[in-house]
C-alpha cells in the first residue's frame, strides 16, 4: 500500500540513538523547516568516547527543551504536526528507550501516530534533505561512529547490503587513535585538522584488501598504536596524516570494487565520517574517475540530526509500514 504525502505536511523528527539529542521539522520533499541538535560533547570529552549511562540522562535532560525550541523557531503548535518519527535502532539501548518513550508520551498527549526510525535508513535519507541529490540505482557509503558499509539502491528504499565492516567502523578508528594521540572527542574533526598539518609518512597497513567489499580498522588501530609505542617522537601530525591516507585509500578502492561490480549512476556518501574534508575530496576524485555523480549531504546533516529521521519517517508513512517505536538494537540497514 503506497500513500499519497500531504505537500504541507509536517513531521516531527527525534533522534536519540548515541550522544546527541536531534530534533527537527521536516516536509515530504525534505524541506528543512527547523531544527536543533543539543550536542553531549563536554560531557563525553573526559571519557575519551561516549558514557552510554551518561548519554541516557543527558537525552533526558535535553529532549523536550530541544522539541519545544525546534516548535518555537518554527512559529507551530503540535496540532500543526503530522506525525512523528524517532529512532528505534540501531544505537544505545538507553539513549533509544528515552527517545521513543518521549516520542510515545508525546504522540499520546498529541494525538499524532507515532514511528519508528531504522537510524541507518536516516542516514540514507540525509542525502535529500533540503534539496533531493540521489539518482538510481545508486551506491552509498556509510561512514559512521557504529557503522561503516556499502549499500547498493536499486530504487528509493530498495536496498541491498553489500559490504560491512567485520569489527571496528572507521569513526571508532578515527576517535580511538585520536585518544592516542591526546586529541579531543570525537576524533574525526581532531584528527583531519592535525592531519592537514602533516605528512603521510608512515606505511600504515591497509587493511582488508582481500575482504572483497567488506572492510576492517581494528588492525590499523594497533598498528598505529603500535607504532606511536616504538617511535614516540615521532611528528603528531604526520602519524595523523598516515592514517587517514590509510582510511582513505582502503574507503576508495571498496568504492571503486562496488562502482565496478553494481550498476549505479551516482555514489552516496553519508555518516559522521562523511563530514571529512578528506573523505569528501577522495570522494570527488572517484566519482570523477569512475563517471558517476557524487552525492553528498551538506555537512550538518552527515553527523546525526533530527531531520534524516524525519524524512526517513515519511518513507514509512507513504509504505503504511507499521514499524512501531519501540527500541530495536538489532536493526541492519536492510530492515525497515
Ligand atoms: O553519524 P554519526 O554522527 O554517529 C553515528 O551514527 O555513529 O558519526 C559519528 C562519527 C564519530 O566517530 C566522529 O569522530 C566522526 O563521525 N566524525 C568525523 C567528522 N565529524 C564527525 N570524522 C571525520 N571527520 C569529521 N569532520
Ligand atoms: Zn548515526
Amino acid at each position: 500500500m503506497t500513500t499519497v504525502l500531504p505537500d504541507d505536511g509536517l513531521m516531527l523528527g527525534i533522534e536519540t540513538s548515541c550522544d546527541d539529542t536531534g530534533v527537527a521539522v521536516v516536509r515530504p520533499d525534505g524541506q528543512v523547516v527547523a531544527a536543533a541538535v543539543a550536542s553531549q560533547v563536554e560531557l563525553h570529552d573526559r571519557y575519551g568516547g561516549v558514557y552510554p549511562e551518561m548519554a541516557s540522562r543527558a537525552h533526558v535532560d535535553a529532549i523536550l527543551p530541544t522539541v519545544r525550541k525546534v516548535l518555537t523557531d518554527a512559529d507551530l503548535r503540535p496540532a500543526d504536526l503530522t506525525a512523528i518519527g524517532v529512532t528505534r535502532g540501531p544505537g544505545l539501548i538507553g539513549s533509544l528507550v528515552v527517545g521513543t518513550n518521549s516520542a510515545v508520551g508525546l504522540g499520546d498527549g498529541w494525538g499524532l501516530p507515532v514511528h519508528g526510525v531504522n537510524h541507518l535508513r536516516g542516514h540514507l535519507r540525509s542525502a535529500d534533505l533540503d534539496e533531493r541529490r540521489v539518482e538510481y540505482p545508486a551506491m552509498v557509503l556509510l561512514v559512521s561512529g557504529g557503522h561503516t558499509l556499502l549499500a547498493h539502491l536499486a530504487g528509493p528504499g530498495e536496498v541491498e547490503l553489500v559490504g560491512s565492516t567485520r569489527d571496528d567502523s572507521v569513526g571508532e578508528a578515527y576517535d580511538k587513535v585520536a585518544r592516542m594521540l591526546g586529541l579531543p572527542y570525537p576524533g574525526g574533526p581532531a584528527i583531519d585538522m592535525l592531519a592537514k598539518a602533516g605528512t603521510a609518512d608512515v606505511a600504515f597497513p591497509r587493511p582488508a584488501k582481500d575482504l572483497e567489499l567488506d572492510f576492517s580498522f581494528s588492525g590499523l588501530k594497533s598498528a598505529v598504536s603500535r607504532f606511536l609505542a616504538a617511535n614516540p617522537d615521532h611528528p603528531h601530525a604526520d602519524v595523523a596524516a598516515s592514517f587517514v591516507d590509510a582510511c582513505l585509500d582502503v574507503l576508495v578502492a571498496k568504492c571503486r570494487r562496488a562502482l565496478e561490480r553494481y550498476p549505479s549512476r551516482c555514489l552516496v556518501v553519508v555518516g559522521g565520517v562523511a563530514a571529512s574534508p578528506q573523505v569528501r575530496a577522495a570522494a570527488q576524485q572517484l566519482c570523477g574517475e569512475a563517471g558517476v555523480s557524487l552525492c553528498l549531504p551538506p555537512l550538518r546533516w552527515s553527523t546525526d540530526n533530527g531531520a534524516m529521521i524525519g524524512l526517513a519517517a515519511w518513507d514509512y508513512l507513504a509504505r503504511g509500514l507499521d514499524a512501531r517505536p519501540r527500541p530495536d538494537t538489532s536493526l541492519t540497514i536492510a530492515d525497515w
